[in-house]
């Protein structure tokens, strides 16, 4: 981690007698140059690559089919995922299918795969500071038939290798500042307080929580500050670890759920339902945690009773949300209430949804999204 960090890719390939890779990445990468100067690394490090940049946000089945299409046409002994979550996900699954072609129809991937052969080897140079999907054990892919994420689960498909150099950041637009950020957010934030929360995630989420409230406005308001990036690739890559250690909450589930049907984004959704969710799990049994969120936006909470820090907190979050240029209803991307009951459902079933802190049903889950239509 550090800048420059991308300066070590050709001598970490070469101590691993890596030979051939294949570049996985999007085309907002290759305009604002951003590809060409990790390009340039393996290039003098005389190192030979294919690059493949079709890869959209949100990918979905067809996405990771193409690029696995080419991946076998590559004949890569590894492959370099440059981007946010989308390149690195997509990696992942053209990774493991790469290794074991029964799981070629993507969909299969879903869950948690036992015996799997060792997938091809990622390199990961993260250039988005949110997903955290270099260090997570999950990625996600949407499946556009039946308009639902796939959540996939496993650890041998990690990258062996991240480059988190923050000055490849600076370029990022606005919106991806902002979606990124708040991924990044709700992962600290539904790691803390998850039901499966420990010593270790603790240590981390709090510091992710505090460092993500001060540097996101410094990054959206003066994209070049590099001090400001750094904190946010240090701090989402923090978030990623503490999360990966406990699991998430409904804001997740629900995110999950909603991205899947509509065209929206992770982070973005995430920004929308913070707020809402926070007010729910303000009664479970993680309610002592939010004074931690409390101490990031400087609130003095020494004498205030547990229930008025949990209020001062969701009221906080509302008001930083409001203070970036975010939608503020899920009705403006077309969302209806006939669309709940089957959103509630998904949401219910998603995976993260057993990480919450508190107990919640499928009406608790509609009710939410009532709110926020
Ligand atoms: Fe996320």
């Amino acid at each position: 981690m550090g800048i420059n960090a991308i300066d070590e890719i050709a001598t970490e390939l070469k101590n691993r007698h890596l030979k051939k890779g294949f570049i996985i990445t999007d085309n907002g990468l290759i305009s604002c140059g951003v590809y060409q100067k990790v390009a340039n690394v393996l290039i003098k490090g005389k190192i030979p690559s294919v690059m493949y940049s079709d890869v959209r946000p949100e990918p979905t089945v067809r996405d990771v089919k193409n690029a696995y299409n080419e991946l076998k046409r590559s004949g890569a002994e590894f492959i370099l995922a440059i981007g946010g979550g989308s390149p690195i996900d997509t990696a992942k699954a053209i990774s493991i299918i790469a290794k074991n072609p029964k799981y070629d129809d993507v969909v299969s991937l879903g869950g948690h795969k036992n015996n799997l052969n060792q997938p091809l080897p990622i390199f990961a140079v993260p250039t988005t500071a949110g997903s955290a999907s270099e260090i997570s054990k999950s990625f996600v892919i949407t499946d556009e038939v039946n308009e639902k994420k796939i959540v996939c689960f496993n650890d041998k498909m990690l990258p062996i290798e991240t480059f988190i150099d923050a000055e490849l950041m600076t370029t990022m637009p606005d919106i991806v500042t902002l979606s990124s950020g708040f991924d990044a957010l709700a992962h600290a934030i539904e790691s803390l307080i998850s039901i499966k929360a420990n010593m270790f995630s603790d240590t981390l989420s709090k510091d992710a929580v505090k460092i993500i409230i001060k540097n996101l406005p410094v990054c959206y308001d003066d994209p070049e500050n590099l001090e400001a990036r750094e904190n946010m690739a240090y701090a989402q890559y923090i978030a990623g670890l503490a999360y990966s250690n406990s699991g998430l909450g409904i804001a997740h589930s629900i995110a999950h759920a909603i991205s899947g049907k509509f065209n929206i984004q992770h982070g973005i959704a995430l920004s929308m339902l913070l707020p809402t969710v926070l007010k729910f799990n303000m009664y479970s049994p993680k309610a002592h945690m939010y004074k931690y969120i409390a101490e990031a936006f400087d609130i003095d909470t020494s004498n205030m009773k547990l229930e008025e820090i949990c209020r001062a907190v969701v009221k906080e979050i509302e008001k930083f949300k409001n203070s970036f240029n975010v939608p503020k209803k899920l009705s403006d991307y077309g969302m209806l209430e006939q669309d709940l009951d089957s959103l509630a459902l998904r949401a219910y079933e998603d995976a993260c949804t057993l990480g919450n802190p508190r107990e919640v049903t499928m009406t608790d889950i509609y009710m939410l999204l009532k709110k926020m239509l």
